[in-house]
């Protein structure tokens, strides 16, 4: 069954490949977001929970006898994390249980050999698409379709299968120019990232809260001016920096000390943004109390009293919140509420991440810090939980864009399914959601 996209447009998955087109015997370009973090000293991957996620879909289009040829990026060039993906394919491999061969070139001579070599159920991993000058570039799909990198790779396979919702966000040749050139589908990664993030546009899914912290305060800003415009959000839960800045919009004192922090990074910048928001209403809840430092000493400090630097959420802040998640049936977690690489100051994120995958809600958790937490606890097989494997990308999302890798495919579909497009008119609308 297709995909549905909020616009209601549908995007094809691997079954739907499977049917129209038939997998047996073809040459699937499977792109995938492996990009993992690496040990700036040894260059060892220390989460490779990105490779465990996409080894589904690689798995399933080998069994159903395609040949795959893996494509993914990993840091950006000039970052200690910019590596070759020899060792991820090692992981892939072990995840999978399927082989996959690494092949250090991704579109000269050897990879294309390989490619064409490469027999049904056969897997391989091209390098690092980054090492590609062309991948850096932004560009519409029409112009990546033209590049080097999609005219070398394009005529060696029949189909091209995204992966890689996290990377949904970059207009790049290896996401948005294949698509155009033949047919093309989600994988199972994206598959239900987009059934997970449907469910943030149905209607029964209410009371929706969302719990945001984290440092990327201008991101979070973004996202609550789309969630109040377009009513998505019931209750908003606010800590970290994010719930500073809405303090201050409210005239509340936070102390010199955050203050000064806040204006260091530009942040009371925002207070009029933020203060558009309280004055129109939007149900937003700001923390009780924090812990903070002061000193070298760890305190317990009620708002409107705060001394110390504001390091974490307090107990009465975590007990509110928790009351609200109990009755949320949909509940987005994105940010830590503290400092969460100190262990004095994890609690809170610990907490509320306890609270939400406790309540009876569908619980949708983003971002590396947040998912370290639930692997922690041991909370990550619980069945009301989607764990998204998406960073900027589902940033972007929550805050209404349109992600290029989602049009690119819907420009594929008008193309090579258009018995979906007949389905499914509106496509000026934007993002995605449901799964039909
Ligand atoms: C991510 O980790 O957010 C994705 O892999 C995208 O990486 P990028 O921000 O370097 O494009």
């Amino acid at each position: 069954m297709p995909c549905k996209l909020r616009n209601q447009r549908l995007l094809p998955t691997i079954d739907d490949l499977e049917e129209k087109y038939g997998l047996k015997g073809s040459k699937v370009l499977l792109r995938v977001d492996i990009n993992s973090p690496i040990d700036p000293e040894t260059g060892e991957i220390l989460d490779d929970s990105r490779i465990r996620a996409h080894s589904v879909t690689v798995r399933d289009l080998a069994e159903r006898g395609a040949a795959v040829v893996v494509l993914s990026h990993q840091g950006r060039p000039g970052e200690s994390d910019f590596t070759s993906l020899r060792r991820h394919a090692e992981l892939l491999s072990k995840h999978s249980g399927v082989p996959v061969e690494f092949v250090d070139d991704v579109i000269g001579p050897e990879a294309r050999r390989r490619i064409s070599e490469l027999g049904p159920g056969e897997v391989l991993l091209l390098d690092n698409t980054r090492l590609m000058s062309e991948e850096i570039i932004e560009a519409k799909p029409e112009r990546h379709a033209k590049s080097i990198f999609v005219q070398r790779l394009a005529p060696l396979v029949n189909y091209y299968v995204n992966d890689a919702f996290a990377t949904a966000h970059r207009s790049q040749p290896s996401i948005v120019g294949f698509p155009l050139l033949m047919p093309s589908a989600v994988g199972r990664v994206m598959e239900k990232e987009l059934a997970a993030l449907a469910r943030l546009y149905s209607a029964e899914e209410r009371p929706r809260v969302f719990v945001l912290g984290g440092g990327k305060v201008h991101d979070t800003l973004r996202i609550l001016e789309y969630l109040h415009a377009n009513k998505a959000a019931d209750r908003v839960l606010t800590a970290g920096l994010v719930a500073e800045l809405f303090l201050v919009a409210k005239g509340i004192d936070i102390g010199e000390a955050n203050r000064r922090l806040l204006e260091t990074k530009g942040i009371l910048a925002l207070v009029p943004r933020a203060r558009r928001l309280l004055l129109r209403g939007i149900p937003l809840e700001t923390p009780l109390d924090f812990v903070t430092v002061v000193d070298d000493e760890v305190r317990v400090e009620p708002v409107g009293a705060v001394k110390g630097l504001i390091r974490d959420i307090g107990p009465q802040t975590v007990k509110m919140y928790s009351e609200i998640m109990k009755e949320a049936r949909l509940i987005v977690l994105r940010g830590p509420a503290g400092v969460v690489e100190d262990p004095r100051f994890r609690e809170g994120s610990r907490a509320l991440v306890k609270a939400a995958i406790e309540s009876s809600a569908f619980v949708i958790i983003g971002g590396g810090h947040l998912n370290a937490i639930v692997s922690e606890l041991g909370l990550q097989d619980r069945e009301n939980l989607h764990i998204s494997t998406g960073g900027g990308a589902l940033l972007l999302f929550l805050a209404g864009e349109e992600l290029p890798g989602l049009v690119a495919l819907q420009l594929s579909a008008s193309k090579f399914f258009p018995e979906f497009a007949a389905q499914a008119p509106g496509h000026e609308e934007k993002g995605v959601a449901t799964r039909s």
